[in-house]
C-alpha cells in the first residue's frame, strides 16, 4: 500500500480555515481544540477590556453567513477527525440588539454529538455594561464522533474525576496576541481524552499565537495549525522553538489529573462522596507525582 503523504504534519498552514481544511484527507485527526473569531462586530467597544482586532482578518459578518461558515468549518473537522475522537470548541453567548445568539443554534446543525457542554469561568467581565449581569463565562463544547455507532463513547479516566463541568482560570495576559486562551485550557482538554496516548494528531483551525500547538508538543503529538494572519503564523512558529519555556504551566494542569482516593475508594471507607470541590492532594503528593511525568 502507498504511503500517505503526510506533509501537513507539525505544520502552521497560514490561510482561511474552511479552504484548507477541505484540502486535508479524512479520518487523521485525535483531538481538536478551538477559540474561532466570535463575530463580535468591530464597533462596540467593550468598557474594561480593549476592542479585540485581529491583523488578518475582519470579525463582522452578517450573523447568518458567520453560523453557516461554522457549521461548514466543523462539519470538515468532524470529516478528518477519526471515529471516537473529539473537539473542543470554546464560544461564548453573544447579543445582537437585544437577540440573544447561542453557539448551539448552529452546533445542533453540525454533525458532531454534543457530548458536554462546559462552562469556563473566566473570573472577569469582557464588557460591564448594565444590561445584563456582567458575563464572566464563556463556553467550552465537546463534540464527539461516534465510534461504530456508540453515540456516548469511552469513559474517562478516574484520575479526571475531580475537574468539573466548571472549568476556572483567568484569561491570558502574557500574550501579544488580541484573545489568546490560557494554555491551561488545551492542556485539559487535550490529556483528559488522550492520557496514555503519545503521538496523535492535535489540530487548532484558528491557531492564532499557538497556544493549542504548544500544549500538543508538550504533551508528545503532532499537530496541524492554521491561522488567516501571517504575522500570528510567525509568531506562532517562533513560540513552538521555545516550547520548552512553557513546560512547567502544562506540568502544573496535569497535576490536577490525580485523584488520590476515587470516589469508590471513599464510598467503601464510608468516608464523604459529595463534595466535589476540595482536591484531597497536599503539596507533597503533587510533588512526588510532578516527579514522575
Ligand atoms: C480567538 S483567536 C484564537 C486565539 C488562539 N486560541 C490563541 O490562544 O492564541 C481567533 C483566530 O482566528 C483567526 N482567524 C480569523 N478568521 C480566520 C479564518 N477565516 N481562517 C483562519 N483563521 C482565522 C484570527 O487571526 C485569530 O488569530
Amino acid at each position: 500500500m502507498q504511503e500517505m503523504n503526510k506533509d501537513y504534519l507539525n505544520k502552521i498552514i497560514c490561510g482561511d480555515a474552511l479552504t484548507i481544511l477541505k484540502s486535508l484527507p479524512d479520518d487523521i485527526v485525535d483531538v481538536g481544540v478551538t477559540s474561532p473569531p466570535y463575530n463580535k462586530g468591530e464597533n462596540k467597544k467593550g468598557w474594561l477590556v480593549a476592542n479585540v482586532k485581529y491583523s488578518g482578518a475582519s470579525d463582522k459578518l452578517p450573523e447568518d453567513l458567520y453560523q453557516k461558515n461554522q457549521t461548514a468549518v466543523l462539519n470538515e473537522i468532524f470529516r478528518i477527525t477519526k471515529s471516537g475522537g473529539s473537539f473542543f470548541y470554546n464560544h461564548k453567548i453573544r447579543w445582537e440588539r437585544g437577540k440573544l445568539l447561542h453557539p448551539m443554534d448552529w452546533l445542533r446543525k453540525t454533525k458532531w454529538v454534543i457530548r458536554q457542554e462546559i462552562i469556563w469561568d473566566r473570573m472577569i467581565a469582557a464588557n460591564i455594561r448594565g444590561w445584563r449581569f456582567w458575563q464572566v463565562e464563556e463556553r467550552i463544547y465537546w463534540l464527539y464522533k461516534p465510534k461504530d455507532h456508540h453515540l456516548i463513547g469511552e469513559e474517562l479516566k478516574p484520575k479526571h474525576a475531580l475537574l468539573t463541568s466548571i472549568w476556572r482560570f483567568p484569561p491570558e495576559k502574557d500574550n501579544p496576541h488580541p484573545a489568546p486562551f490560557p494554555l491551561e485550557l488545551p492542556v485539559r482538554c487535550i490529556y483528559s481524552v488522550m492520557d496514555e496516548k503519545k503521538d496523535g494528531l492535535v489540530i487548532d483551525p484558528y491557531c492564532g499565537s499557538g497556544t493549542t500547538l504548544v500544549a500538543a508538543k508538550i504533551l508528545g503529538h503532532n499537530f496541524i495549525g492554521i491561522d488567516i494572519s501571517e504575522e500570528y503564523c510567525k509568531f506562532a512558529e517562533e513560540r513552538l522553538k521555545n516550547y520548552k519555556n512553557e513546560e512547567k504551566f502544562v506540568q502544573e494542569e496535569i497535576a490536577k489529573h490525580i485523584v488520590v482516593k476515587t470516589f469508590k475508594d471513599r464510598k467503601q471507607k464510608g468516608e464523604f462522596t459529595g463534595k466535589y470541590g476540595k482536591q484531597n492532594h497536599n503539596k507533597q503528593e503533587i510533588q512526588s507525582f510532578l516527579k514522575l511525568f
